[in-house]
């Protein structure tokens, strides 16, 4: 849960975590997903502004995922989102979740003098444990696909890893940190798609190799981290690669990387790299707002509803959905 304004400064923000929940199943169980979030989402609510001291009359309106994602879940935001909506009578917008993980990187703890959304045209790359996608954004709002993964997304590719190591969840974190003490040229992982011009990418041929180097080995603690190391290293080299290709192609000068592998701290050097070297402008969110949270949600909304959109209480969640004008 977050309160945001429309310049991106985020007011509060309290979290529900449920790692611990999903961590003896090595990923997410759909059906118990639903269920904590039944339990802890009006608790949430009234301890979010019990201890920021905002009262329902200083908020605007009400934003809610509503595609894509996992059905059981997305229907308890819905319906608590469109209920609070109707018992206060405050307009109420559902969002895509990767149009708020675009957002992300505009979001601020800070005061805000002025707006921190871009007016101008940029790039922005979405990699999460669902997306891995590219698109130009030409103003808020109007998102061009440029390319995406073709199979696994980049999340998925690191937790997939980070299983097969056993190394522990959540997976991207895990593979990071062992990364950190590991050889990145010791393995020549496949980088597929690299020299091609198009902007899809695809991660299932890194997985198998690696499947492939670990099946039925006993590996040492160095062994790991070298493995780590030379995965992420693929995975980034991808990215970056894509990315400053695109760029350049669109001659554009701005850039956001978000979504929950926008915490890895290799492709945040690399991306930070890239950016000074051409003179790019790049927002990354900060540590908190890269893997899935309320307040980029909250930015989209407060942005849509500012312009007079708003979601009719018949709005339905979807499983998939692309990024796309609100259903
Ligand atoms: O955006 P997010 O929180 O949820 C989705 O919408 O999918 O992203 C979760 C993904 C997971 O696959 C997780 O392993 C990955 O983000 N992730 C990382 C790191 N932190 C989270 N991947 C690489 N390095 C990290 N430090
Ligand atoms: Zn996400």
């Amino acid at each position: 849960m977050a309160v945001v304004n429309s310049w991106g400064q985020v007011l509060a923000m309290r979290n529900a975590n449920q790692d611990d929940t999903h961590r003896p199943f090595g990923g997410v169980v759909p059906e118990i997903a639903g269920r904590r979030h039944m339990e802890d989402l009006l608790p949430l609510i009234d301890q979010l502004l019990e201890e920021s001291e905002i009262s329902w009359d200083e908020i605007q309106g009400l934003a809610v995922t509503n595609r894509p994602g996992l059905v059981g879940s997305l229907i308890v935001g819905l319906v608590t989102a469109k209920s609070l909506a109707l018992a206060l009578q405050k307009p109420f917008l559902g969002v895509h979740h990767i149009e708020g993980h675009v957002l992300s990187g505009f979001l601020s703890d800070e005061p805000l003098a002025q707006s921190n959304v871009w007016q101008e045209p940029f790039l922005a790359l979405a990699v999460s444990g669902g997306h891995t996608h590219l698109y130009h954004c030409s103003s808020i709002g109007t998102y061009k696909e440029l390319g995406k993964t073709v199979d696994d997304a980049a999340g998925e590719a690191f937790d997939k890893l980070a299983k097969m190591l056993g190394i522990g969840y959540p997976g991207g974190l895990m593979v990071d940190r062992q990364a950190q003490k590991g050889d990145a040229k010791k393995y020549a992982f496949p980088r597929s798609f690299i020299k091609e011009d198009h902007y899809n990418m695809s991660f299932s041929g890194l997985k198998s190799s690696a499947h492939r180097l670990i099946h039925g080995k006993q590996l040492e603690e160095q062994m790991i981290s070298d493995i780590c190391a030379s995965y992420q290293e693929a995975i980034v080299d991808v990215l970056i690669t894509k990315l400053s290709r695109a760029m350049k192609e669109f001659g554009l000068k701005k850039m956001v990387i978000a979504g929950g592998v926008s915490a890895n701290s290799r492709l945040r050097r690399c991306a930070q790299e890239l950016a000074q070297k051409e003179g790019y402008e790049l927002k990354l969110p900060a540590l908190k707002y890269c893997t899935d949270n309320a307040a980029m949600i909250g930015l989209v909304g407060a942005l849509r509803l500012a312009q007079g959109e708003e979601s009719e209480q018949s709005l339905a969640p979807h499983a998939r959905a692309p990024l796309g004008p609100t259903e």
